[in-house]
């Protein structure tokens, strides 16, 4: 590895269509750059579907660490990155998100040295039961770049303590992923494809608040059936989530089918099209708002408010789920709904500039 590049560090599914766009306007600056795979995902569909998709180069290197307990996981992933960056020292290392990966090779980063640029910095749940929050807080505490995707992220990046000139408001990465892509969102190919009518629901969920424990994912599984007794539900189900939830009776109802996790053009497709999106993920929050999809997020709290102050999305529990559904439906989509700044696209170029800039 050549000891000036720019290191990037992915290896779970929200990390690529983070990455694509900032590893391709590094690569216009003229940036060297590697990519490492931690392997923190490694199903074709959590992982390679993405990089064929997206156009994302082929990582230099794939820990291949696996799944595991957090500490096993992100000491594999610390273990491998560290021998590797003494080996070659990278001018810095880029980290994505909120998954283990990204805290794994801040920490690593941080102790040689290397200066750590985060992407997506300042979001907080303020719920520490989430292990993302965990890692959110630690990897912004030892970054040096810090890449915010929404004005509340600066703020809070600011309340607790960290120096203004580390932090830039940039735009959203996976934003600029999801405008690059929109002619090839093609609604009526996956509604073919999967058998839908016109109107239905798409529904993803695989935090571990919602999905690890074996009478919460009774609760869940009652919800999403009274959802599916008002229109076809879909479901493109994360792996950590189908055991409990098909324990708990899941695939028994007929409106409600479980697919495997989708491609990414493909998924965007079937939520482009959706009536209502019903989610516990970070990303799904945002694409929606994005493309004015009304959205209604399973959980009690969100580190992305802008999508509820500016979007589609809606906070909800799974008692008042189905009732909330049917309203969204019966209102329809809006005409005109508000969007959040700089999410026009240019993420990834602000970035590079940003970081040409330190490297100079
Ligand atoms: C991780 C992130 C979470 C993110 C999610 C996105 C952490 C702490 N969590 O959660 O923030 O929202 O990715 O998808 O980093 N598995 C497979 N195949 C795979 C990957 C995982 O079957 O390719 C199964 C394994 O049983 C594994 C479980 O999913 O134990 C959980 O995987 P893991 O990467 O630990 O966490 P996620 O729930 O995917
Ligand atoms: N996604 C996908 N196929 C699926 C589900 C999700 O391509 O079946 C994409 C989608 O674009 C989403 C991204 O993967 O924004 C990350 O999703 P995930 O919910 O796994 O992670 P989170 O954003 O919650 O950390």
């Amino acid at each position: 590895m050549s000891a000036d590049a720019v290191l990037h560090v992915a290896g779970a599914r929200p990390n690529f269509p983070k990455a694509a766009p900032v590893i391709r306007a590094l690569d216009r600056h003229g940036v060297r750059q590697r990519l490492i795979h931690t392997g923190q995902h490694y199903d074709d569909r959590m992982s390679e579907v993405f990089f064929r998709q997206l156009g994302l180069p082929e990582p230099d290197i794939n820990l291949g660490v696996g799944s595991g307990s957090h500490a096993s996981q992100t000491a594999a992933v610390m273990t491998g990155l560290e021998e590797l960056m003494l080996a070659a020292r990278p001018a810095l290392t880029v980290v994505y998100g909120d998954v283990n990966s990204a805290l794994a090779a801040a920490l690593v980063a941080a102790k040689l040295g290397v200066p750590v640029a985060h992407v997506e910095a300042g979001l907080r749940s303020f719920d520490r039961s989430m292990p993302e929050e965990i890692n959110r807080i630690v990897v912004d505490h030892v970054s040096d770049l810090l890449f915010a995707t929404s004005p509340d992220a600066v703020t809070q990046l600011a309340d607790e303590g960290i120096a203004a000139e580390k932090v830039h408001l940039v735009g959203n990465p996976m934003i600029d992923t999801l405008l690059a892509n929109l002619d090839r969102f093609d609604v009526d190919a996956i509604r073919t494809a999967l058998s839908l009518p016109d109107r239905y629901i798409v529904a993803t969920l695989h935090r571990p608040g919602n999905v690890d424990d074996a009478a919460d994912a009774v609760d869940l599984v009652k919800a999403m059936h009274a959802v599916a007794d008002h229109l076809p539900v879909i479901l493109p189900l994360h792996p950590r989530g189908r055991g409990h939830l098909e324990n708990a009776g899941l695939l028994s109802h007929r409106a409600l089918r479980v697919v495997e996790p989708l491609g990414y053009l493909e998924f965007v497709s079937l939520v482009r099209g959706a009536a209502v999106v019903v989610t516990d993920s970070g990303g799904v929050q945002e694409e929606t708002t994005m493309l004015g999809v009304p959205c209604l997020t399973l959980r009690p709290n969100t580190e992305r408010p802008i999508t509820i102050t500016h979007g589609t999305n809606h906070l909800v529990t799974r008692a008042a789920l189905a009732e909330t559904v049917a309203s969204l439906v019966a209102a329809g989509r809006p005409a005109v709904w508000p969007t959040p700044p700089l999410w026009d696209g240019s993420a990834g170029e602000r970035i590079a500039r940003v970081i040409t800039d330190l490297l100079r």
